[in-house]
C-alpha cells in the first residue's frame, strides 16, 4: 500500500513544488510514485508535463484535479481514477493528475472533498509505492482533503525570518487538524531546511530559529538540508529533475540525494 505524504506550508515559495517533483522523479528510479497538483497554479503539472502535452490535455478537455472534486456536479461524470492519471514522459514510474486554474473556484465549492478524494485514492493506492501531494500555500477543503488522506506531511522552509513566523500557524493548523480527525490523524515528517546558501548570517540565524521552534514540539527537523542552487529553476524550464539538468554541480545533485536517503528512511519507502 502506498505511503501518502503532503508536500505543504503556508509560505509561499519554499519550494514545496521544487521538492516535490525532484523527489517523485528520484522516488521513480526503483519505486512507482504518483503525483497530485492541488494547485491551482498548476506549477507542478507544467513542470512534470511540459508546455505542450499540458495544453493538449487542455484542448481535448482531458479530466482533471478539478473535475474529480466535482463528479456528479455541474453535469461532470464519474469517472474511475485511472482516467485522471497522466503519464510523466520518459520516466515510466512517475505519473501525475493534472491541476488546472480553475482549482481556485473548485477550492471555494467542493463538498465531501475529504471523502471524495480518499475513495479515488484508494482504487489505485496498491498500485503505487508512493503518492505525493503538493499543495498551494493556502489552507481550503483540498488541503484540508491532502491531510485527510496522508500518512504525513513534509515542510519545506526556507532558511528566513518570515518562514520562521510561519510555521507555528502551519503547526496549529495541523494540530487542530488532528484535533478534529481524531480517526484519521496525519504525522509531521519533518520540516526540511530549503534554500541554504551557506553565506547569509541571516540564514544561519533563521536556522537557529527553526530549530529552537521545532526542540519540544513534534517536528522533527530534517538532518540534511538542501542547498541554495540555481540549477533548480533551470531545471523547472528545461523540465529536468536537478540529477539530469545540465552543469548542475556535482555536490548539488549529492545534497539532494542526500535528503532522498533521508526522507526514504523516516517515510519508509
Ligand atoms: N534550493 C533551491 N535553490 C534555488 N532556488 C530554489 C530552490 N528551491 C526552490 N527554488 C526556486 O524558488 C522558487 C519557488 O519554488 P517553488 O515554486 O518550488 O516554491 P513553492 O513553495 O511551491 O511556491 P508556491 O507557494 O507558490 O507553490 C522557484 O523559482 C524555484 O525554482
Ligand atoms: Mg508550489
Amino acid at each position: 500500500m502506498a505511503k501518502i505524504i503532503t508536500v505543504m506550508n503556508f509560505k509561499g515559495g519554499v519550494g514545496k513544488t521544487t521538492i516535490s517533483m525532484n523527489l517523485g522523479y528520484a522516488l521513480s528510479g526503483d519505486r512507482k510514485v504518483l503525483m497530485l497538483d492541488l494547485d491551482p497554479q498548476f506549477n507542478l503539472t507544467q513542470y512534470l508535463l511540459g508546455y505542450s502535452k499540458y495544453q493538449k490535455i487542455l484542448s481535448r478537455g482531458d479530466p482533471t484535479i478539478c473535475e474529480l472534486f466535482e463528479e456528479g456536479n455541474f453535469n461532470i461524470p464519474i469517472r474511475p481514477m485511472e482516467d485522471y492519471i497522466v503519464g510523466v514522459p520518459g520516466c515510466k514510474n512517475l505519473h501525475v493528475v493534472c491541476a488546472k486554474l480553475e482549482l481556485y473556484r473548485t477550492m471555494q465549492t467542493a463538498t465531501n472533498a475529504n471523502n471524495i478524494l480518499k475513495n479515488k485514492l484508494s482504487a489505485v493506492e496498491g498500485s503505487y509505492d508512493v503518492i505525493i501531494l503538493d499543495c498551494p500555500p493556502t489552507m481550503s477543503v483540498i488541503s484540508e482533503a491532502a491531510f485527510f488522506v496522508s500518512d504525513y506531511v513534509l515542510i519545506p522552509i526556507m532558511p528566513e525570518y518570515l518562514c520562521t513566523i510561519g510555521l507555528p500557524l502551519l503547526y496549529q493548523s495541523i494540530s487542530e487538524y488532528n484535533m478534529r480527525n481524531p480517526r484519521q490523524q496525519v504525522q509531521i515528517l519533518g520540516a526540511v531546511i530549503n534554500g541554504e546558501d551557506g553565506y547569509r548570517p541571516e540564514g544561519y540565524d533563521a536556522i537557529d530559529d527553526i530549530k529552537d521552534w521545532c526542540t519540544g514540539r513534534d517536528i522533527p527537523l530534517f538532518q540534511s538540508r538542501i542547498l541554495y542552487s540555481r540549477s533548480y529553476p533551470k531545471g523547472a524550464r528545461m523540465q529536468t529533475p536537478i540529477s539530469q539538468t545540465p552543469y548542475a554541480r556535482w555536490y548539488t545533485v549529492d545534497n539532494f540525494n542526500t535528503f532522498v536517503r533521508e526522507f526514504r528512511q523516516k517515510a519508509g519507502v
